[in-house]
């Protein structure tokens, strides 16, 4: 049977640049700061970002909560989406591990947060409140539809962390969609941001890793924060070198994925049963509204995993599709035949 993985995009394989890569790659102990593999990785991230430094972490949740705990001490506040990753799939490791507190704000459809919103929720200094350290944006915003950050709103919201001596954390798991569907420079969109966290292993296709980036200061500290989560990886260079090649070779393509996007939100939004607004889709995360009363999100994901549609459902009605390096072009239109067989036996 013919399979289209549309879950996620960590559902990635390796390329077989990335495996030739990782079988060559020169290694060391990467807590002594040794590997020679992760270091270059460490400085390609760091120089693409322009920052002064980086460090490979083996996640993006574990790069968000280094950043978290290198931000923030015990009984700080930070300020994040309703809707952001952070907020709502990490586990609540802020609060779990750091004994951070976090003050979550609307997240618009857009995946940004009201300027207005977080000024008012900056805490004056008073004895009954906790101190506001962080500011937090997700870039793009996976759940509200992979939606980029545009450059203005990322600095508005820097300008407004600088104004009350905050800093500005920025999940960018997905970062060069975002720069990709803008059409500008990684630079350019987080040149304000303290730190900045990078996945490697969603749409570019590396089998594990994340890095954050930011002052040479504070990396020092993230280091040190990393090794208390456990997060030192010895000869982690064979894993680096997958990074490397997904950095290298694998941004570029990203823009496929999202042309790919676009034509399945297009076909979805023609059928009846669905309900989907095609303009809030420009990196490649779908969501799908079922309004047909028959079935749940749940059944119909299971009719069409059952035809070798694979989508995630994601609450009563709502399916999420997310393109990737494995989908071409005639799998969106095979996806969207099978769309419509099913829909019409349901
Ligand atoms: C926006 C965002 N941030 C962070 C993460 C966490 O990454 P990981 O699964 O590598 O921990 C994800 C995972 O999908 C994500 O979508």
């Amino acid at each position: 049977m013919r399979i289209v993985d549309m879950r996620s995009d960590t559902i990635t394989q390796p390329t077989p640049a990335m495996r030739k890569a990782m079988s060559e790659a020169k290694v060391g102990d990467d807590v002594f700061g040794e590997d020679p593999t992760v270091n270059r990785l460490e400085e390609m991230v760091a120089e693409r970002l322009g920052k002064e430094a980086a460090l490979f972490v083996a996640s993006g949740t574990m790069a968000n909560l280094v950043s978290q705990l290198t931000h923030c001490g015990r009984g700080d506040e930070m300020i994040l989406g309703d809707q952001s990753h952070m907020f709502v799939y990490e586990q609540g490791g802020c609060a779990a591990l750091g004994s951070i507190h976090p003050c979550s704000l609307e997240n618009k459809p857009d995946g940004t947060m009201a300027l207005a919103d977080i000024e008012a929720a900056i805490r004056p200094d008073d004895v009954h409140f906790p101190r506001t350290k962080l500011i937090v944006l997700e870039n793009t915003h996976n759940r509200c539809s992979g939606s980029p950050l545009n450059v203005g709103y990322m600095h508005s919201v820097a300008e407004l962390a600088r104004c009350y001596g905050l800093k500005l954390h920025v999940d960018g798991a997905r970062l060069f969609n975002a720069t990709t569907a803008l059409g500008v420079d990684a630079k350019d969109l987080v040149a304000q941001a303290d730190s900045v966290s990078i996945c490697l292993s969603k749409g570019l296709a590396a089998p594990v890793g994340s890095v954050v980036s930011g002052s040479t200061d504070f990396i020092s500290k993230a280091r040190r924060n990393r090794k208390v989560v456990g997060g030192g990886m010895r000869q982690a260079g064979i894993l680096a070198a997958a990074g490397i090649v997904a950095l290298t070779e694998m941004v570029d393509r990203l823009a496929d994925d999202h042309k790919n996007a676009g034509k399945l939100a297009q076909g979805l939004a023609n059928m009846e049963g669905l309900s989907i607004d095609p303009d809030l889709v420009s990196t490649n995360i779908v969501f799908v509204d079922v309004t047909k009363k028959s079935i749940t999100s749940q059944i119909l994901a299971q009719r069409l995993h059952n035809r070798g549609i694979r989508l995630l459902s994601i609450g009563p009605n709502r399916l999420r599709a997310v393109t990737n390096y494995h989908v071409t072009s005639s799998d969106i239109d095979y996806t969207l035949d099978i769309f419509i067989e099913v829909l019409k036996e349901s």
